[in-house]
Parts: structure tokens; sequence; C-alpha cells
């Protein structure tokens, strides 16, 4: 299979992975309208082309919560992604920190921080959700404090878990869910045997750390609606500033208000983000939304972006729009499912490729170049 593109792998991971976990990965909320204009709407962004400027030497790096990145990205908090690829999330961190930039652990990955952070050089960023048990939350921020987690990412745009129509149908939920899987696998054989006997254990490592006990993936979509807790608010944060003493971003704004409440609250970057389109339909898409609220608030905390970023011109067109990083999802997931650590590595050196070309094509040599100057305004 030729590979050239994050199409490419797409197609590859849906041929090797049992349905409902490919399925989980490339579905969203509801009609799937955000999912699908997320991407559509980057794509649509013209940037204006600009020639004969010498473009021979190009710095693709960003100085960011005092780290260096390679390249203005950063891998996206994946839940289950230890599902995807034997052990994947170490895989995946693995590549992330041979690239030079930041891997994001989820609350509900496979492999437990313990596992991943003492893989890679680079400090891991780690993401949190709030349980209801609480004490889940104090635990989880100090056995990341004590693996050398540099950044909290603080997600809040999951209180309860988007209606999703795809995960009843493919085996993730619904009837018979268990034998559904069963049937799947074994009709998959390089997953079954790379994931599904070589993988093992599969459960929420960071939960069943906490917990001394396996939480089994048999209900997974259950386990996250009734366990999330939806009274978390401004005031969960506050406790969390105090206790955490790295950099505190949180993802899931997509309101300039928000953004400003933020700035307000003191957190050190937000994620513009619809959850890759995978919580409320209709919303707008982050390429959308991201100008108003770069007008809000730049200059003011780090503004980083995702949900929808395929390739490396829509890295140039996120970071045109307001964005000072990105993040990428399923772009590296379907790399992961595709051909693990090694397709996330080509992944990257295609996204680098591509963004190496867009900035020679519209004339900028270094990232805080590539500003709203880029964009064709209309009319
Ligand atoms: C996610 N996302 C996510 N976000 C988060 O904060 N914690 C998580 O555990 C997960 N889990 C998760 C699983 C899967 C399968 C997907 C596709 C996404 C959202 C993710 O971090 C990111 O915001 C989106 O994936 C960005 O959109 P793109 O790049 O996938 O279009
Ligand atoms: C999801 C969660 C786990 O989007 O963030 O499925």
């Amino acid at each position: 299979m030729i590979i050239s593109s994050t199409t490419d792998y797409r197609a590859a991971a849906q041929k090797r992975l049992p349905p409902f976990l490919f399925h989980y990965i490339d579905g969203g909320a509801y009609a799937e309208k955000t999912l699908g204009r997320n991407v559509s709407d980057l794509a649509d962004v013209a940037l204006r082309q600009r020639v004969l400027k010498d473009m021979s030497k190009l710095d693709t790096s960003i100085e960011l919560f005092g780290e260096k990145l390679a390249l203005p990205v950063a891998l996206s908090p994946v839940g289950l992604t230890g599902m995807y690829a034997r052990r994947g999330e170490v895989q995946a961190a693995m590549a992330a920190d041979k690239k030079g930039i930041p891997f994001t652990l989820s609350t509900v990955s496979v492999c437990p921080i313990e596992e991943v952070a003492p893989k890679i050089k680079r400090p891991m960023w780690f993401q949190l959700y709030v349980l209801k048990d609480r004490g889940f939350m104090k635990n989880a921020l100090e056995r990341a404090q004590a693996a050398g987690v540099s950044t909290l990412v603080f997600t809040v745009d999951m209180p309860v878990p988007g209606a999703r129509y795809r995960d009843a149908h493919s085996g993730m939920s619904g009837p018979n869910a268990a034998m559904r899987r069963y049937l799947q696998a074994v009709t998959h054989p390089h997953w079954a045997l790379d994931v599904g006997l070589m993988g093992r254990p599969h459960t929420l490592g960071n939960i069943s750390t906490y917990l001394g006990k396996n939480v089994s993936l048999e209900d997974y979509m259950g386990y996250l609606g009734a366990n999330f807790d939806p009274s978390i608010s401004w005031s969960d944060l506050e406790w969390i500033r105090d206790f955490w003493k790295g950099p505190m971003v949180i993802k899931g704004i997509l309101d300039p208000e928000d953004a400003k409440d933020a700035v307000r609250f003191g957190a050190d970057g937000i994620i513009v983000s619809n959850h890759g389109g995978r919580q409320l339909d209709g919303v707008l898409s982050s390429a959308r939304a991201l100008p108003a609220i770069a007008d809000a608030v730049k200059g003011q905390i780090k503004i980083l972006a995702d949900s929808g970023i395929r390739n490396g011109l829509d890295i140039v067109r996120m970071l045109a729009l307001g964005a000072d990083c990105t993040m990428i999802g399923r772009a590296f997931i379907y790399a992961l499912a595709a051909d693990g650590g090694a397709g996330v590595s080509n992944l990257l050196d295609l996204l680098e490729k591509e963004m190496r070309v867009a900035m020679t094509l519209t004339s900028v040599k270094n990232v805080s170049e590539i500003t709203g100057n880029l964009l064709v305004k209309e009319g």
C-alpha cells in the first residue's frame, strides 16, 4: 500500500483494526457535521502565495512553556491508544520524542503514566479528566509530578460523553457488544496478534494503578458515562492550579468569553478544540472559532488549537488563524494503527516536509512570521 498522506494511513488503519476500534477513532457526535467542517473549513483557508525571497533556510521550531519543539505540533491526548497498536502510548510517545515534540498521555490510556514517561527523554504532557472519585485526581497529579510530567492538559469539553451513533452499531457499545468484538478480532489477525495477544493487559492503566485493581475495557463507553463528573466548574480548577507546579492548559475552549475566563483564572494556555467533533455537533470548527478567540486573548495566554489538522499545510493555516501551536489527534492515531511507532514517525516527517513547502510558498522563514498577514482577505 502506498502511503503519502493521512488519508492513506486512515485507509490502512481501517483494514487493520477491528471495526469497533476504527469507528471509535474515526467517528464523531450526531450527524458528524462539526467533524466534517473541522477538516473542510481548514482546507478552505486560502494563504497568500509569495515568491522569490530566498527560502533556502527555514526554521520550523518554537519555544513553548520553556520547552523547545522541533515543530509547532504536539500529539493530542487520545483514549485507548494502547488498543490501536501494541502498548500504543509507548510507541507514539517514542516517535514524538524522536521528532522533538511533546506527547500527551490521556487519563483513559491503556499504558499508565509510569509505563510511558521513563521511555522518553522529553518531559511528557498529561491530560486530566475529573472522575466522580475525586481521590483519583490528586493521585494522578502526584504520580504525574513524580514521573516528571511538565505540562498539565485539563480537558473541559467532556463532562459527559457525546452522542456517538457509530459506537452502538460497531460493537463498541450496544447489544452483544462483547461477542461482536470477539468476532471482529478473529477476522483481523494482524491486530489480534499484535494487540489482542501481545498488547496485554487491556485496562485503563492510570485508573487501575490508582484503584490497585484492573479496570477492564469491557464496557468502556459505559464506564466513561458513569464515572466522568458533570459537576466540574472553575472552582475545581482552582484547587488544581494551587496543587500543580507546572504549566496548566485548558483544553476544549471554543468561545472568546471562555477564553477570557481562562486568562482571568490564570491558565498558561488554552486549546481551541471541539474534541475533534466528538461532543456537541454543529458547533463551530476550530478553524472558524479561532480568529475571534485570538482577537480576544492573543498575547495574554498561549493559544493551542486542534480538530481537523490532517497535513502540514493545515498546521500553517491554523497558525495563520491565530494559534501559537497546534495539536493533532486522528492523524497520528491512523498512522499508529497502520504501522505502529514507525507510522507515527513517518507521519511526523510528512507533516514537517509539507510545512516546509507551505512556508516556502508563503515566504515565511520561521514560525513567528506565520500570522494573519498570510491570509487572503476576502473582497
Ligand atoms: C480523543 N480526544 C481526547 N481528548 C482528551 O482530552 N482526552 C481523551 O482521552 C481523548 N480521547 C480521544 C479519543 C479518540 C479516539 C479521539 C479521536 C479523540 C480528542 C483529541 O485530544 C483531539 O482534541 C481531537 O482528536 C482533535 O481532532 P482531530 O485532530 O482528531 O481532528
Ligand atoms: C473520547 C474521550 C475519551 O473522545 O475523550 O472518546
